[in-house]
């Protein structure tokens, strides 16, 4: 057994419709092809429909699973509104959500205009919170169980230079999500986080430490079991907090990080 290998056992998912917001790439893809091999459907959605739906095509040929794509920016309450009607319609019913949909700039803060910080809090506070707000009245007018996975950081708590308003934004989800477990917990609807570290993809990782930074970053200094993480150990945590098994874990916030926040890696 390894931790590249996947956890649950198969079908542990069977039965489950998920939700994945900016699920077309990186991590969010990752996860959603784990959910996929063991059971569920996925709705995928981001702002880009081509990259959706060529990501759901690949997805569905290597596991036989259904897929649907459905473009929507998450700030927009409309497209997100739209984005919950049409995937009820489709599958029936979504029984979970995975909150991952993200925007932030590495930047001095004072170099940020007033609409580049707004724009990274419109993503991952307001998006958030309008697709929870959307499935959780729906759930709880159809008397319908559900569970939210949102995606957020250590520097949520921590607090981090030059990512200002993603650590606003992000210690504003974790708030939401312990705060909804509290008063959803008597609809059946459970709220948990997941605070990923150092996991490269093409897209963020790339972006977000263009050039050398990528190069400098050496996982034996910066992270204690000394490597960066894989897609696979944070995809088997994500469905982990979906399936039912981990039916009584509400409000928790688990760290995927190899340690890294402890040895002050948010400096
Ligand atoms: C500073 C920037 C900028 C940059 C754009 N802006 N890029 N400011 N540094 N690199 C400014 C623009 O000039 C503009 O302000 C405002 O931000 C909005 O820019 P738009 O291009 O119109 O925004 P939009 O098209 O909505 O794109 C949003 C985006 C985009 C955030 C720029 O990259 C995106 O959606 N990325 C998604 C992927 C992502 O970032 N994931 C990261 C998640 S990882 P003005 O004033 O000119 O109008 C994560 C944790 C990782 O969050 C932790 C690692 C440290």
């Amino acid at each position: 057994m390894s931790y590249t290998e996947g956890m649950l056992k198969e079908g542990a998912l069977k039965g489950k419709n998920i939700l994945v917001t900016g699920g077309g790439t990186g991590l969010g893809k990752s996860m959603g092809l784990y959910f996929l091999k063991l059971g569920a459907n996925l709705v995928i959605t981001s702002r880009k429909l081509e990259v959706l739906q060529e990501t759901a095509q690949e997805m569905e040929k290597e596991t036989g699973g259904k897929v649907l794509a459905l473009a929507c920016d998450v700030r927009e309450i409309d497209q997100v509104e739209k984005m919950w009607t049409d995937a009820v319609e489709h599958f029936g019913q979504i029984h979970a959500v995975l909150n991952n949909a993200a925007g932030n700039f590495i930047s001095p803060t004072e170099r940020l205009s007033t609409n580049a910080f707004n724009t990274v809090l419109d993503i991952v506070l307001k998006g958030t919170s309008q697709v929870t707000l959307t499935a959780g009245k729906y759930w709880i007018k159809e008397k319908q169980k559900g569970t939210f996975l949102n995606i957020v950081t250590t520097y949520a708590w921590t607090g981090s230079g030059y990512v200002v308003p993603s650590a606003a934004a992000k210690a504003g989800v974790l708030a939401m999500t312990r705060s909804l477990a509290v008063e959803w917990a008597k609809y059946n609807i459970r709220s948990n986080a997941i605070a990923p570290g150092p996991f490269p993809t093409e897209g963020a990782w790339s972006r977000l430490l263009p050039g050398d930074l990528v190069k400098k970053f050496d996982p034996a200094k910066k992270v204690p079991v000394g490597r960066v993480g894989e897609h696979q150990e944070l995809a088997n945590l994500a469905a982990y907090l979906m399936s039912d098994f981990s039916a009584y874990v509400n409000g928790e916030v688990i760290t995927i990080d190899g340690g890294e926040w402890l040895q002050g890696a948010g400096e």
